[in-house]
């Protein structure tokens, strides 16, 4: 296995040092939904493969997951907030519109005046976030990032839509990437890939509260201010970009589906994840997947996976890793590692 020829080039890479996820206790199953709209448990297990969700408290905000999640990579990455050098959030549901959810964090976490910015690209934010963190850090700016994915999407659903109401939860996951010297055989990322396209813009937003519909009390009462979403139109769309962005990844590292030990596809639905293994022909024992438990979590979805699967001995050192994601806009992005 050959690393490509633009990755080997730079004097140094980027390794993850440390993992760790957040999910609040309440949890909302799909019995509870029964009771809020017309669904039934036997539908949405079926449909999507989602039997729960966690539900972050009314009194805590996304940099509260967050903060749990980071304090949890830095004890992993043995590391403290001081030696951060820059924070990354990716999310769509931040604590205030302005300023970032990541220097919330920053504050919380009690760290030295460094970089901290939001990402917003939906349920690819943290791969995008981790492909940005990358190249900061082959380009040597940085020695430590944090890379944080924290949603509070409950809080952002319409609890009157049982096409989508049944699909998200709150979460947070997140990684310290940290700066490595090349070398083939050890930990690093090995490609990264983001890409987007603005022509579906409307098949999965919140379309209230900022610039183009500011908030009115028609708006809020026709709910505008929450989720809408074309199901089908996004599980299409999604099944297309997944394989795209994750052969483009695979060619960019000189990698093929057989090279890669795990596949950490974006927990949206379980048929998306199954229909991708199909077209690249995955098998489905190197797809985990905790969907079943936690629901779509959007950009806090793959650390929260890979996070769980590092602790029960899943993902082991060594091993190669292909993480990938799509999204509103629709984003879609994948990177690739050696774990
Ligand atoms: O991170 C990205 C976030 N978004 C996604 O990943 C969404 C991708 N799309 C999906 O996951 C699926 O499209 C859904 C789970 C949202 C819907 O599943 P589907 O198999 O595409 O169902 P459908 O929209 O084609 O609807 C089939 C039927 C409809 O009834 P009729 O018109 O056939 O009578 C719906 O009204 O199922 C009905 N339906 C429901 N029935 C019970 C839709 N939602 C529900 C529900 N319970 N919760």
């Amino acid at each position: 296995m050959n690393l490509s020829s633009e990755i080997a080039r730079t004097a140094f890479q980027a390794r993850i040092s440390g993992v760790g996820s957040y999910l609040p206790t309440i949890t909302l199953t799909n019995s509870d939904l029964e009771r809020m709209v017309d669904t039934s448990n036997e539908w949405i297990l079926e449909r999507t493969g989602i039997q729960k969700r966690h539900v972050c408290p009314s009194s805590e905000t996304t940099s509260d997951l967050a903060l749990r999640a980071a304090q949890a990579a830095l004890s992993k990455a043995q590391l403290s907030p001081q030696d951060l050098d820059a924070i990354i959030v990716a999310t769509v549901t931040p604590d205030q519109p302005l300023p970032s959810t990541a220097c919330f964090l920053q504050a919380k976490l009690g760290c030295r005046q460094i970089m901290a910015f939001d990402v917003v690209a939906a349920c690819s934010g943290f791969l995008y976030s981790m492909n940005i963190a990358h190249d900061f850090i082959r380009a040597g700016t940085y020695r430590h990032i944090l890379v944080v994915g924290a949603e509070t999407l409950t809080r952002m659903v319409n609890y009157q839509d049982r096409q989508s109401c049944i699909l998200f939860g709150d979460g947070a996951g997140a990684v310290v990437i940290s700066k490595t010297q090349s070398s083939e055989s050890s930990s690093c990322i090995m490609s990264s890939q983001s890409v987007s396209s603005g022509a579906f813009t409307d098949i999965l937003q919140v379309s209230a509260g900022a610039s183009r519909f500011p908030v009115t009390i028609e708006r809020l009462e026709a709910r505008q201010n929450l989720i809408e979403m074309q199901g089908r139109e996004v599980f299409k769309s999604a099944v297309q970009f997944l394989r795209d962005t994750c052969l483009e990844a695979l060619n960019k590292a000189g990698l093929t589906v057989e090279d890669v030990d795990w596949f950490l596809i974006h927990q949206a639905n379980l048929r998306i994840i199954e229909a991708v293994a199909k077209q690249l022909k995955i098998p489905i024992e190197k797809i985990p997947s905790n969907i079943r438990e936690v629901g779509n979590t959007s950009s806090a979805s793959i650390p929260i996976l890979m996070s769980e699967k590092i602790e029960d001995g899943t993902l082991q050192r060594g091993q190669v890793i292909l993480m990938a994601a799509f999204g509103a806009g629709l984003t879609s992005a994948a990177t690739i590692l050696r774990y």
